[in-house]
């Protein structure tokens, strides 16, 4: 049995953060965000919206565009570093938004990485025969865990939600490969010091802020790029394909420059690389699936296409997908 990807959906908030607009708050510009990250603009979740409402969002196109009811799904899992609250998971207030009884939900923190994550243990339960139809969504409202006067960390995360349906298939088709990989020894590149058991908010973590996201940029660079070009080689390889096979290439939003050196890697152009961080920044989990959506919506995937995936992000965690489409 494989897993294939029956369908899938995205959701952004409507209020658009430009380059521009950040000049305002911190000391930076619009040359420095687009020449370093190839960032524009971001999506900002609105006061009234949490992380499972931008995951329904995406959830119900996803379901739409499957021709599904939520009765449908017995597995939902929201790959996420910002749920709503820290209890329950975001997964069971999904449940309850979409109404989808037969399901049993669960969240799955493996940062940018998450959807990948999720991805794997999805895919498992239904090869297994422990799910027939899964949702599987990356969801973030990174905005809230933003320091919005630190000029190296807020001009680069964003909100947005992003959702497939899987589904089991006898044919030659669907996930061909999936590895995720973690290394807890660098779990300060990037971190966020306050607010979980370690260290509970009080007014000492509010005055040093440091109930937000931190992150050591430069050096999660070097580690992000070499990692990355490493892993898609070796899922190259367990896919038994070579890069000139690869329709498509859907990696984590977080740099373009790091886009770009594992396209370089891979010997991809890059019209066979989805990217869409000038829009949208970097949404954490959220970011392969709302780009794979995207792609999908543009005619960029066809039947029989063979697409990679690829994340990198805090834990540290990385992984990849390779798909027969
Ligand atoms: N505007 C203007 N100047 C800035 C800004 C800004 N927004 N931010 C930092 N700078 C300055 C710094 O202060 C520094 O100045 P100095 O030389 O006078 O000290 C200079 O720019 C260079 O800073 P670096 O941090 O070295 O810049 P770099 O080229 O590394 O770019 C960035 C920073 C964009 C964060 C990059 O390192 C990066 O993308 N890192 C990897 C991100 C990643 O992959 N994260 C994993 C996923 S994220 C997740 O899991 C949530």
């Amino acid at each position: 049995m494989r897993v294939k990807i029956l369908s899938t959906g995205s959701y952004v908030p409507e209020k658009v953060l430009t380059n521009f607009d950040l000049e305002k708050i911190v000391d930076t510009s619009d040359e420095w965000i687009t020449e370093r990250t190839g960032i524009k603009e971001r999506r900002i979740a609105s006061a009234e919206q949490a992380t499972s409402d931008l995951a329904y969002e995406a959830s119900i196109k996803a379901l739409k565009n499957a021709g599904l009811s939520p009765d449908d799904i017995d597995l939902i899992i929201v790959a996420t570093v910002t749920p709503d609250m820290l209890v329950p998971a975001a997964a069971c207030l999904l449940q309850m938004k979409l109404g989808a009884k037969n399901a049993v939900a669960f969240d799955i923190n493996g940062a940018c990485t998450g959807f990948l994550y999720a991805l794997s243990v999805a895919e498992k339960f239904i090869r297994i025969g422990a799910s027939k139809r899964a949702l599987v969504i990356g969801a973030e409202t990174l905005s809230r865990f933003t320091d919005w006067t630190d000029r190296s960390i807020c001009v680069l995360l964003a909100d947005g939600a992003g959702a497939v349906i899987l589904e089991g298939t006898r044919k030659n088709e669907g996930i061909k490969v999936i590895d995720i990989f973690s290394d807890g020894t660098m779990w300060d590149f990037i971190h966020m010091p306050a607010g979980g058991s370690k260290m509970p908010v009080n007014e000492k973590v509010l005055k040093g802020r440091l109930n937000y996201i931190r992150m050591r940029g430069n050096e999660t660079f070097k580690v992000a790029v070499k990692t990355l070009e490493e892993v898609v080689d070796i899922t190259l390889k367990k896919g038994g394909i070579t890069s000139s096979q690869l329709s498509l290439l859907v990696p984590h939003q977080a740099n373009i420059r790091i886009i770009q050196a594992m396209a370089k890697r891979l010997d991809l152009p890059m019209d066979k690389v989805m990217v869409n961080i000038d829009r949208y920044g970097n949404t954490s989990a959220a970011s392969i699936p709302i780009a794979l959506d995207e792609a999908n919506r543009m005619g960029k995937i066809k039947k029989g296409d063979y697409v990679m995936l690829a994340a990198f992000g805090a834990g540290l965690t990385w992984g990849a997908a390779l798909i027969k489409w």
